[in-house]
């Protein structure tokens, strides 16, 4: 099981202030648990994990084996929620090389989560001529970035695989009922899961969003999900034996000391996109009416050499959570050299990991002494089940966190600001009152 470690938060913020917030905590679980907190219509991510069927499952797996037989490559359209979960996962457990040492399956791309011309273009001249199946991820059906990635992929599946082969490879993850995804995927007969209506984007990972695209890429769902299901049950605990609780309750007391700004630090590179998935999960979702810690993150060691100035020794107001794996997957012992020009033989006959662990410790120990508190979550191994465990942690940490601060954790009001901007500068029907005003604005 996943531990938390906070010992290294004592000098900054007491373990009883802590434990002090343990009644608010346990009053924030209530409130989840009862559908009386905030944005209630969108707790469906807290049971998620044990409501999952092994018949569910099935299906989701048979639709990837489909995929995985009938396409040199996938691509996964989706921006948000609807990518950053499949994307964390999948770069977690692949080989660091995998596009140069290929794997058994499809090459699993990503789209629809920005609008680089220069990155579309790129990616329809490397699918030119292969055989290719596309997953259009958005609960809303409506997201402009990925609805341009689909329209462009559709088009160039279709050409290059004729009509009917193209229904086979093409699926959608969308609403039951509203937007033009549901409306092309029914007209088109794709096959089609559902993003429930109470599950937000950045909660759905446990969803067919993030199954189906994991699965496609060769992955162990199952064990995905059994990682879940166990945190689930651990999140559910009182405040003692709860790390979810405990780390909701000691960022708190961070924050309310004037800690602003949390960095996510790992010592494997394979976990950056983690990083990415957990900034959006709690940008998202607490970064509102003027509140919430800024979610930040570093991939370390590399960039100490890089972020590691600021951290030691910049403003004084940002803590640091580190994601720590025990035991790597593989097993490189640094040899001997005869003539030691390097000066490295101390460390002969040692592994890699135990150099990195060093490095991790002394890390630790230096930003502690230069006034960064530091949490330290260590899970065993980088594998599905343990990254299963991950995900749930930091939803319900997520969850309870954002009920201590006072915000509704499951809207995201601000991020329709840039699209009004956006579709009044393109012109969009229905803008018109927009597009006139930001012209005025614009001086144009
Ligand atoms: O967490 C969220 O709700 C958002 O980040 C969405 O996932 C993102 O905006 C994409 O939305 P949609 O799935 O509707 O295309």
């Amino acid at each position: 099981m996943l531990k938390l470690d906070t010992t290294k938060v004592a000098p900054f913020v007491s373990a009883e202030t802590i434990n002090g917030l343990a009644s608010r905590v346990a009053e924030a679980q209530k409130a989840l648990e009862a559908g009386t907190c905030p944005g209630n219509d969108f707790l469906g991510w807290l049971h998620l994990p044990s409501s999952i069927t092994p018949e569910f499952l099935n299906d989701i797996k048979q639709t990837a084996a489909v995929l995985r037989s009938e396409c040199e490559a996938v691509v996964v359209a989706g921006i948000g929620g609807s990518y950053l979960g499949a994307k964390a996962v999948i770069e977690a457990l692949s080989n660091s090389f995998q596009w140069l040492v290929g794997s058994d399956g499809p090459a699993i791309l990503f789209a629809g989560n920005n609008i680089g011309e220069d990155y579309l273009a790129e990616l329809t001249a490397y699918l030119k001529g292969k055989k290719f199946g596309v997953i259009n991820i958005s609960k809303s059906g409506t997201t402009t970035e990925t609805a341009l990635a689909f329209r462009l992929l559709k088009k160039q599946c279709e050409e290059q695989m004729g009509k009917e082969a193209a229904k086979k490879v093409i699926v959608a993850i969308t609403d039951a009922r509203r937007g033009a995804a549901r409306t092309c995927a029914d007209k088109e007969g794709y096959k089609s899961y559902i993003i429930p209506d109470n599950v937000g984007g950045r909660f759905s990972v446990l969803t067919p969003v993030g199954l189906l695209p994991i699965a496609v890429a060769g992955f162990d769902i199952e064990q995905l999900v059994r990682g879940a299901q166990d945190m689930e049950k651990a999140a559910a605990a009182p405040f003692a034996e709860n790390p979810a609780a405990q780390y909701a309750a000691t960022r708190f007391a961070l924050y309310e000391s004037g800690k602003k700004i949390e960095i996510l630090a790992n010592y494997q590179p394979k976990l950056h996109f983690i990083a990415e998935w957990w900034k959006q999960l709690f940008g998202e979702s607490e970064g509102k009416d003027k509140k919430g810690i800024y979610p930040a993150s570093v991939d370390l060691t590399t960039d100490l050499h890089s972020m590691g100035q600021w951290i030691q020794d910049g403003e004084r107001t940002i803590f640091e959570t580190v994601i720590s794996v025990e035991q790597p997957e593989h097993k490189l012992l640094f040899p001997s050299d005869d003539e030691n020009l390097d000066g490295l033989n101390f460390l002969a006959g040692k592994r890699v990991d135990e150099v990195n662990k060093m490095a991790e410790l002394g890390t630790q120990l230096a930003h502690v002494d230069g006034g960064v508190p530091n949490i330290r979550i260590a899970i065993d191994r980088l594998d599905a089940y343990h990254l299963g465990q991950l995900i749930y942690f930091f939803e319900k940490a997520c969850g309870i966190h954002c009920q201590l601060l006072g915000v509704n954790a499951f809207n995201q009001p601000g991020v329709e600001a840039y699209k009004k901007n956006m579709f009044a500068l393109l012109g969009k029907p229905g803008y018109e009152a927009e597009t006139a005003a930001i012209q005025k604005r614009l001086g144009c």
